[in-house]
């Protein structure tokens, strides 16, 4: 299996050298977040959070695209709106920072952003769509890819129809949910379904859904026969996953998954990176992911439950020192 993703769009050829592609994950993959995902992953596409089109032209959304130039390896940028016009503007903003590819979000449920006419509304608006694809493609030289579900309501609303619609406006990469967006995130992920609509598409598929580790990335190859795959809740708090399933698929043998001193030294490290840029709030927003990686050992519960109610970052090092003196030796790093 090749472990390279060509993207081929209208005049559009560029290479990723890995099959395993990081989410936009809304609230997580901001560039610290990245930077951590980074150390495992240096070949993947990595992803913003979603960014508001008008947002890119004021204060807030520039910050999210400042400076991508500056980080290793490729990152898309990420955008949600329905007017062609925001989001032109907002991508060649986001080539001016260096992203590597602009990606539409044509799949986001929630109501918020759908009801304004963006996200997942626009399975429902596909001349819409298809002219967005088109506008932004001309705007800007670096390739215009496509995030979606497989439909609105139910399955049978002809979404390859659309993709193929969306593959010949000029789009040259679609990642595709397994999930209605009325499903949210309820039963399963439809490999089956992804793995026809593949045979239909000639530029890359990228299948997304329930891919949390190795083994179902190699499971979800098998059924979808996709050209790459797409992770967003398996990474939290595990940013080495990325890597991880990037190592198996390249049949690269001695991965090594962190160990528990690791695990809890990375919590450091990332506390440290965002109060180093965002000051006391960094505390609350490291919260979320201290609760995600401080688990799956003995005593973890208790030490979560202490950590996230620290009151400042000295006391977080502090219980996380004491608890690494207690570890044994498997547990340590040990060079
Ligand atoms: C916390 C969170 C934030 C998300 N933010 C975005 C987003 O900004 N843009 C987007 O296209 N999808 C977003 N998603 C959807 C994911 O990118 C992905 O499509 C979905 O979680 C299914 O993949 P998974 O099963 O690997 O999690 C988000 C999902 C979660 C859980």
């Amino acid at each position: 299996m090749s472990s390279v993703i060509k993207l081929r769009g209208k005049g559009v050829s560029r290479i990723i050298n890995s099959k395993v592609i990081l989410s936009p994950l809304s609230g997580v993959t901001d560039k610290i977040f990245r930077k951590l995902v980074r150390k495992w992953a240096p070949d993947s596409l990595l992803f913003t959070e979603m960014i508001n089109a008008t947002s890119l032209k004021n204060g807030y959304g520039t910050q999210k695209v400042q400076q991508i130039e500056l980080e290793e390896g490729p990152i898309g940028v990420q955008i949600f709106d329905n007017r062609p016009f925001a989001v032109s503007e907002a991508a060649k903003l986001a080539e001016d920072s260096g992203a590597f590819l602009i990606d539409i979000n044509m799949g986001c449920p929630v109501k918020k952003i759908s009801k304004k006419g963006g996200g997942s509304a626009l399975i429902n608006d596909r001349l819409l769509a298809v002219e967005l694809v088109k506008r932004v493609s001309k705007a800007v030289k670096i390739p215009v890819t496509v995030k979606t579900r497989l439909g609105w309501e139910n399955k049978e609303e002809n979404i390859e129809e659309f993709l193929i619609s969306l593959q010949e406006s000029g789009a040259a990469m679609i990642t595709l949910h397994g999930r209605t967006r009325k499903e949210g995130f309820s039963g399963k992920s439809d490999w089956n379904m992804i793995g026809r609509i593949k045979k239909l598409l000639e530029i890359p598929l990228i299948a997304n859904g329930d891919i949390k580790n190795p083994n179902d990335a190699l499971n979800c190859f098998k059924v979808t026969n996709a050209d790459g795959l797409m992770i967003g809740r398996g990474i939290l708090g595990s940013p080495w996953k990325i890597g991880e399933i990037d190592y198996a698929i390249k049949e690269l043998k001695g991965f090594k998954e962190p160990n528990i001193e690791e695990k809890l030294l990375l919590i450091i490290e990332h506390l440290d990176e965002l109060t180093k840029e965002k000051g006391n709030h960094g505390l609350l927003l490291a919260r979320k992911h201290i609760s995600w990686t401080c688990k799956n050992f003995q005593g973890a519960s208790n030490l979560r439950n202490k950590l996230v109610r620290a009151i400042d970052i000295k006391e977080v090092k502090a219980l996380i020192k004491n608890t690494i003196k207690t570890l044994n030796n498997d547990q340590k790093i040990l060079d």
